[in-house]
């Protein structure tokens, strides 16, 4: 069997590692970066720790407009599937990557296969969103991380397969934790303790384009009387110094550059809270056992906040301010996600086709 897998921005390079691991052993990968995330600290530093090969294909899109982005990946991409002709092409998530492989892939013989199939914030104005609903539509495997996405695709009426595998960034952060405790010295070059420091993250357009919002959020965070440790992505480093508000929240926050993925990973594991607007880190945090804080009005990773592990703040202030003084989540945690064996399952079903 032969996959063609694409990947482009920082959270498909960990999710595609942990499949890639399993694909390997028996079958031929050919590995597509689009270029979308570029910088060293966004993309070659996950090549580096995940023991993943380089790249085989980078298209070098580098930043654009969505649809000038979007487009060129898909250029780019026809050109490489007709050469190469996979069996089954494999995205992850829901980044322009993603739908850019998954219209181009819609063209050729090969299946589409879809891991993170069914998420859902039912909010269409994230990009994200839309990409994600039109990579389903199109895809002819779907692998779904859990018995809700599952109710999400069936609801409407995808033609492809479905199968619930669980999530793939479980088993990523089980093949890290250990790794990063041992390997990672983030902490002290930090200088924060085990259980005494905030740790966040911000990027989603939605509270980086908006001043307002992402004023609010800083303001909060340096509110905390803990030390707050933000590795900033590239997109809020600029936004904050658009809007004026980066000299200060250099002052007032632990501002970094992103930081690798074992150093993140520590950082998650030994934070006493995490608060993120991430898609990733909100998951990554409840399977390493640390309450999170998500500053968005929705999530589509839901069965953390019912499980009490995970609230909903948005980008108000004091929403922000009480969820982190207040994070105490439950004893028991339950594992709506699988058990951390999703590649394995993944690369099985997509043998059997
Ligand atoms: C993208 C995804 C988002 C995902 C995130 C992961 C889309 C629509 N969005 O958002 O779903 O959560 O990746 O991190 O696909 N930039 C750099 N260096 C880089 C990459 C980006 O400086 O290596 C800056 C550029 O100014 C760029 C901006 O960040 O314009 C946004 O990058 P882009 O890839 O378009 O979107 P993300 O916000 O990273
Ligand atoms: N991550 C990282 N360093 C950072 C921030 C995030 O390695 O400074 C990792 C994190 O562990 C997770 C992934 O990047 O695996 C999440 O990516 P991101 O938050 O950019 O995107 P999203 O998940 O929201 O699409």
């Amino acid at each position: 069997m032969k996959v063609l897998t694409v990947v482009g921005a920082r959270p498909q390079f960990v999710k595609a590692a942990a499949v890639s691991r399993e694909l390997r052993r028996d079958h031929e990968e050919v590995l597509v970066h689009t270029g979308q995330h570029y910088d060293e600290e966004m993309s070659d530093v996950f090549f580096d720790e995940l023991g993943i090969p380089e790249p085989d294909d980078n298209l070098g899109v580098g930043s654009d407009s969505h649809g000038a982005q979007t487009a060129e990946m898909i250029a780019g991409l026809e050109e490489l599937m007709e050469a190469e002709r996979p069996d089954s092409v494999l995205v992850y998530g829901d980044t322009n990557s993603t739908l850019a492989a998954a219209v181009a892939a819609s063209k050729t013989d090969a299946d589409l296969a879809h891991v993170e199939a069914g998420l859902r914030s039912f909010n269409r104005e994230m990009p994200e969103e839309v990409n994600r609903v039109l990579t389903d539509h199109a895809a002819d495997l779907l692998f779904a991380p859990s018995r809700r996405a599952v109710e999400n695709l069936r609801e409407e009426s995808v033609p492809g397969e479905i199968h619930n595998t669980g999530d793939v960034m479980y088993d990523a952060v089980l093949w890290a934790r250990d790794r990063a405790a041992e390997h990672s010295s983030v902490l002290e070059e930090f200088g924060v303790e085990p259980g005494e420091y905030v740790l966040a993250t911000v990027h989603r357009a939605g509270n980086t384009d908006d001043p307002e919002r992402l004023a609010a959020i800083l303001d909060a965070l340096a509110a905390d009387p803990r030390e707050v440790v933000l590795p900033a992505h590239p997109r809020t480093v600029e936004c904050m110094k658009d809007y004026g508000l980066y000299e200060d929240a250099k002052e007032r926050l632990t501002l970094t550059d992103p930081a690798g993925y074992l150093d993140f990973v520590r950082l998650q594991d030994r934070a006493d809270v995490v608060a993120t607007d991430s898609g990733g880190v909100q998951k990554e945090a409840f399977f390493l056992d640390t309450p999170v804080v998500t500053m968005r009005e929705e999530t589509e990773w839901r069965e953390t906040v019912e499980a009490g592990w995970n609230t909903l703040t948005g980008a108000d202030g004091e929403a922000i301010r009480r969820a982190l003084a207040t994070a105490d989540p439950p004893d028991a945690k339950p594992r709506p996600y699988g058990d951390g064996n999703a590649a394995a399952e993944i690369t099985r079903l997509l043998d059997d086709e």
